[in-house]
């Protein structure tokens, strides 16, 4: 047995940006971590070894579907155990036909998504649109703190925040400004040719920013994809990309630049202070490591402080599934209320009950494998309690069933209100829209009337307004989803504060039989006991 590629994960202590050296998690030895390119309608093995010497581990392939294999999603405490120091686990990865798209790959415990991250490219049998050549932007955020220093105050009474992002970073590198404060290191450089096509895929593998951004001197992008879904072309002058979003657009370079580099400036939105950060587009002769570029003394273009509604009832799929459930197959709507209270720790509640990662005791996935009388999630239960079971503290839902996922907005106790971007993992939802006020589903629908929305597997909860005035909805967001992979999906906001905080959901879609019936038994070595086998044992 050899697996497709390896992954070997080691705690470091590296330098990013115009900060102090930290310790940080990384992926071959890297951040952002190796590029894994992925052919649609293949299976692929990956090996991720865990070389370090005191954190648990999982790895998670974000936005593709492990329907044929879900015990390869990565999900500590839903779907596997994690990988304890000096363990190593083979993921087994399919990629059905018509996934192509822009993916990545990181680590779900805890704050170490935050450099164990990389870029996941599966790439085209027929690439509908012309291009070129491609380019990979990917979005990460750092911070003064160390990720088990972020983790321990997140969770810690009372809360101590993780500070605001001091820098963030395109493929690896950015300067910029956080707080006001100069931040003087050097630039990514995008090389690129006057007159041609580019395909920018845009990743964004941030732990709390969500980013805006444009390229001076050229306004016009044209958006083709969004979250491994192909789109009509959508036209912008600029992008919002918040953790764990993917947007391809495509990049008509000048013909005849008068610059020989142009900045790409990114900002934060939605956060008390605003961090800026830049790459560069280079025309120029190809850019060599020996004459850094760094951020400009002022910012160069000018990025729209409105957040909300960016493309909502603006993207259609390129080819229509013609799938797209009506409002008359819908057999349940579930209204997730998000709220932050202090319950001892500060922590962020789904209709009233937080998931944090010491529940339950066992991957409820590895109890079905085991078949040990774990109780299931009862649909009786659930619908007493807006969808959720308080006793598994999961959602339950039916194969087959068309459910309307309705996420609403309201804030903090202390009276904040943030933004969030929500992401399901499993398979991709119809993207019903965002909006303020209370949801309406009829008017909604009428929205949509002889169109079919695009599927997407991460979209923000916006935040209308900067406080929750009483516990008030300021904001909506809501999906339709067609239940048909067996498995437990976690559904959740991707910053990873919030993560840490209890902002998640796992649902158990299907019943016992359903689970265990089709999905094969993992004939993973340590699957059911600890999640992976012992250093040595890689010929098993
Ligand atoms: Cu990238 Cu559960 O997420
Ligand atoms: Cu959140």
């Amino acid at each position: 047995f050899i697996p497709d590629a390896v992954l070997r994960v080691t705690q470091q202590n590296i330098t990013q940006s115009c900060l102090a050296s930290k310790t940080n998690v990384l992926i071959n030895g890297t951040s952002p971590g190796p590029e894994l390119r992925l052919l649609e309608g293949q299976t692929y093995w990956i090996r991720v070894y865990n070389d370090m010497t005191a954190n648990n581990l999982t790895m998670h392939w974000h936005g593709l579907s492990m329907a044929v294999s879900p015990f390869s999603d990565g999900t500590p405490v839903a779907s596997q155990w994690p990988i304890p120091p000096a363990c190593f686990f083979d993921y087994e990865i399919h990629v059905p036909i018509g996934m192509a798209g822009t993916y990545f790959y990181h680590s779900h415990v805890g704050f170490q998504a935050a450099s164990a991250a990389g870029p996941l490219i599966v790439d085209d049998l027929h690439v509908p649109y012309h291009y070129d050549d491609e380019k990979i932007i990917f979005i990460q955020d750092t911070f003064t703190k160390d990720f088990q220093t972020i983790e321990k105050g997140l969770v810690n009474t009372p809360l101590v925040w993780s500070g605001e992002a001091a820098a963030i970073l395109v493929n690896g590198k950015g300067g910029g400004s956080a707080n006001g404060t100069a931040c003087n290191a050097s630039l990514s450089v995008i090389d690129v040719e006057p007159g041609k096509t580019y395909r920018l895929r845009f990743i964004g593998a941030t732990a709390l920013t969500f980013a805006s951004l444009a390229i001076e001197g050229h306004g016009s992008l044209e958006v083709i994809e969004a979250d491994g879904s192909y789109t009509q072309k959508a036209d912008t002058s600029f992008l919002q990309v918040a953790a764990g979003q993917r947007y391809s657009v495509l990049l008509h370079t000048l013909p005849n630049p008068t610059q020989s580099t142009y900045y790409i400036q990114l900002e934060s939105r939605d956060r008390p202070t605003v961090t800026r950060s830049f790459a560069i587009l280079n025309y120029g002769p190809k850019y060599k490591n020996s004459t850094p570029f760094y951020p400009p003394p002022k910012p160069v273009v000018s990025l729209p402080k409105s957040t909300v509604g960016f493309l909502d009832y603006k993207l259609y799929p390129l080819q229509p599934s013609g799938d797209f459930p009506s409002a008359k197959e819908v057999s349940r709507t579930v209204t997730i209320t998000v709220h932050q209270a202090v319950r001892g720790m500060t922590i962020w509640l789904e209709n009233h009950y937080p998931w944090v990662d010491t529940f339950p005791t066992e991957p409820y996935l590895v109890s079905l494998y085991k078949n040990d009388g774990v109780e299931f999630p009862s649909m009786e239960r659930a619908a007493q309690n807006g969808g959720l079971d308080p006793i598994t503290r999961a959602f339950p839902a039916e194969i087959g069933e068309v459910v309307d996922i309705v996420l609403l907005n309201t804030g903090a106790d202390s009276g904040g209100l943030d933004a969030h971007p929500w992401h399901a993992h499993g398979r991709h939802y119809w993207d019903l829209g965002s909006g303020n006020g209370t949801y309406d589903a009829a008017t909604n629908e009428a929205k949509w009337a002889g169109k079919e929305p695009a599927t997407r597997d991460t979209t923000m909860l916006y935040r209308y307004g900067l406080t929750t005035g009483n516990g008030t909805v300021q904001g909506w967001r809501a999906w339709r989803l067609r239940v048909t992979e067996p498995g437990v999906w976690m559904i959740h906001c991707h910053i990873l504060q919030h993560m840490i905080m209890g902002m998640q959901t796992v649902w158990v879609m299907g019943n016992e039989t359903e689970v265990l019936g089709k999905v094969p038994r993992p004939e993973v070595e340590g699957y059911l006991t600890y999640g992976g086998d012992v250093y040595g044992n890689e010929s098993h």
